[in-house]
This record gives C-alpha cells, sequence and structure tokens, in this order.
C-alpha cells in the first residue's frame, strides 16, 4: 500500500475549505489509490467550527483518509505537508483600502512561508488559493528561500476552466472535448483569458475553437469580460463565494501537477517568470505550463497577436504595481 500524503489547507473552516476537504479526503486531487492525512489550519475565532469540520470527517468515514490534523498552531498545521494548499486569508472589507489589505496578506503569507519552510517536507509542492493569490504566492516564495521556486504556485485553474465552460456553452460542445485556452497573468479582472491557441473535438477532427465561434467580436470582448467578471457574478448569485469551483479546480491545479497532463494539453498554472512570453521575471503569473514527473513547464513559442500582446502587458503591468505594493508594507 502506498503511504499516506500530508496535505496542508489553510482556512479550512471557510467556505473553500469546506468544500476542499471532503474532495481530497475521496481522491479527487491525489488520485483514488492515494491514502492523505489531512492537516487543516484555522485562526482562533474559527476554531469550533473548523473542530465540527473534524467531526464530519469523522462521520464520512472516507477509506483514503488515514487521519486529520485540525490546529490553530501554524507548526503543528505545517510539521511534514508534502502538499501545501493555502486557502486562508484576511478579505478584503467594504471601506477598506488596498495597502490595508495587502498589509494583513503579506504579514500572513510571511509568517506561514517560514513555517513551511521549517517544517514541511523536503519538495512540498505550494498552491496559493487566498487573494491576491499570485503576490501571495510571491511573498511566500520570498519568505521560504529554501523552498525551490519552482514549488511555489497560485491558482488560476478556476479562470481556466470558467474559460473552457463558456466556449462549451457558447458552441454547445461538451466541455471535454474544448482544451487549451490559456490565462495569462493575474488572478484579478486583469487577467486575460485567451483562445487564440484553443481546440475543440469535432467529429470531422480537431477544430481551433476561435474558427468555430467565428465571432472575434465575442471572443475579445463579452467572453474575456464573463471570465474576468465570473467570480463577482457567483457572489451577487449566492451571496457566497464561488467555492465549489475554485475546490474542483484547486484539485484539478495540484492532481496535474503530481501527475502530469495529458499528451497535447496544457493548463493554466500561477507560477514563477522566468521572462518568458517577455514577462517581467520575477513576478507569479499564470502561463500555460505542462506537467511531467512532478514538474511544470512553460509551453514555449506560441505566437502573440497585437491585441494579446496588449493584454498580457496590462496583466504584468497590475502585479508589477501590486509587488511594489506589498514590498512597501514590508518595511
Ligand atoms: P472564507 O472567508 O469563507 O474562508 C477563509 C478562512 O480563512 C476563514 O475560515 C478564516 O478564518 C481563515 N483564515 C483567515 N486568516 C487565516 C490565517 N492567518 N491562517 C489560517 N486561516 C486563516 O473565504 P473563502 O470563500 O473560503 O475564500 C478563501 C480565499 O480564496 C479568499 O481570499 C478568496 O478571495 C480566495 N479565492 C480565490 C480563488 C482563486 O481562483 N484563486 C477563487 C475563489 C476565492
Amino acid at each position: 500500500a502506498k503511504e499516506p500524503v500530508r496535505v496542508l489547507v489553510t482556512g479550512a473552516a471557510g467556505q473553500i475549505g469546506y468544500a476542499l476537504v471532503p474532495m481530497v479526503a475521496r481522491g479527487i486531487m491525489l488520485g483514488p489509490d492515494q491514502p492523505v492525512i489531512l492537516h487543516m489550519l484555522d485562526i482562533p475565532p474559527a476554531a469550533e467550527a473548523l473542530n465540527g469540520v473534524k467531526m464530519e470527517l469523522v462521520d464520512a468515514a472516507f477509506p483514503l483518509l488515514k487521519g486529520v490534523v485540525a490546529t490553530t498552531d501554524v507548526v503543528e498545521a505545517c510539521t511534514g505537508v508534502n502538499i501545501a494548499v493555502m486557502v486562508g486569508g484576511f478579505p478584503r472589507k467594504e471601506g477598506m483600502e488596498r495597502k490595508d489589505v495587502m498589509s494583513k496578506n503579506v504579514s500572513i503569507y510571511k509568517s506561514q512561508a517560514s513555517a513551511l519552510e521549517k517544517h514541511a517536507a523536503a519538495n512540498c509542492k505550494v498552491l496559493v488559493v487566498a487573494n491576491p493569490a499570485n503576490t501571495n504566492a510571491l511573498i511566500l516564495k520570498e519568505f521560504a528561500p529554501s523552498i525551490p521556486e519552482k514549488n511555489i504556485t497560485c491558482l488560476t485553474r478556476l479562470d481556466h476552466n470558467r474559460a473552457l465552460g463558456q466556449i462549451s456553452e457558447r458552441l454547445n460542445v461538451q466541455v471535454s472535448d474544448v482544451k487549451n485556452v490559456i490565462i495569462w497573468g493575474n488572478h484579478s479582472s486583469t487577467q486575460y483569458p485567451d483562445v487564440c491557441h484553443a481546440t475543440v473535438k469535432t467529429p470531422s477532427g480537431e477544430k481551433p475553437a476561435r474558427e468555430l465561434v467565428a465571432n472575434d467580436e465575442w471572443v475579445n470582448g463579452e467572453f474575456i469580460s464573463t471570465v474576468q467578471q465570473r467570480g463577482a457574478a457567483i457572489i451577487k448569485a449566492r451571496k457566497l463565494s464561488s467555492a465549489l469551483s475554485a475546490a474542483s479546480s484547486a484539485c484539478d491545479h495540484i492532481r496535474d501537477w503530481v501527475l502530469g497532463t495529458p499528451e497535447g494539453t496544457w493548463v493554466s498554472m500561477g507560477v514563477y517568470s522566468d521572462g518568458s512570453y517577455n514577462v517581467p521575471a520575477g513576478l507569479i503569473y499564470s502561463f500555460p505550463v505542462t506537467c511531467r514527473n512532478g514538474e511544470w513547464t512553460i509551453v514555449q513559442g506560441l505566437s502573440i497577436d497585437a491585441f494579446s500582446r496588449k493584454k498580457l502587458d496590462l496583466t504584468a503591468e497590475e502585479l508589477t504595481d501590486e509587488k511594489a505594493l506589498a514590498y512597501s508594507c514590508l518595511s
């Protein structure tokens, strides 16, 4: 039998946490033959709710779940973890300045970075979900210098999946027949959902999605804004955040990273930029990646037209600003 993998979920008493932990315990994240031990962290005001989640995990009698650590102690939570999904953070409340929210999250991610660096298993893979996801991941990277930068990522897979969903609805095709959209940049409303290289499986072979849609006005307009604004649309409808789809996409992100992407398919991940596609190095930026043997590689050589170029640069500028704001909170 396989050794259990230890999976940390921070903010585990929250909305996404509640949707995510049963998925992990059911093998959705790491596969149906991979036992897991869940580590759940939240803050003291949520300790009682966190304990309630732990009770439900016991009650659900998941065969793959070999243990549960539910704690408000960061060191206990991080000890020995192989995968860390960082969902906990400080939300933006009405009337709060951007700088104040940033400052709270910078201090959270700085201290959790140190705990992971000191106590996580070697080669721990980190996925940051909490917003501002790209910049939280960057702070985590800066304050965990011994964790390889390739092990620190942020979630843009939800946006990627949303883009697949929009194309499938528009063309009235199965979502599993659509692939290779790209989310570039920040997990924010400046992200660029790109269909220039996406394809759709049809009875007469694989076709470019853009050709099938045959409506550049939609591709360059409504499609982009729908994907960019989808989080807000869900909050408006549900009065709660998009927890189900965020949790599912977080599982997709880790599963593909660990087990590999299918041949001929790429996915979007927020990763440390090496300057590919003239994106400034040193930002956590969402790129198209393929994964194999537990490592991601940025897909190279895709053509970028003038429209796309502007969009790639705009979201990079926002991330450069966020980085500066985050650093100003450190001093
Ligand atoms: P939530 O407010 O329901 O849950 C957040 C949890 O984090 C709470 O239980 C809170 O007590 C906990 N928490 C706060 N500070 C913490 C700390 N220092 N350590 C550990 N836990 C802490 O929020 P929800 O809906 O679960 O969303 C979580 C985050 O994910 C938010 O930042 C949200 O903006 C972000 N998000 C990101 C998405 C993405 O695609 N990257 C998609 C949807 C949400």
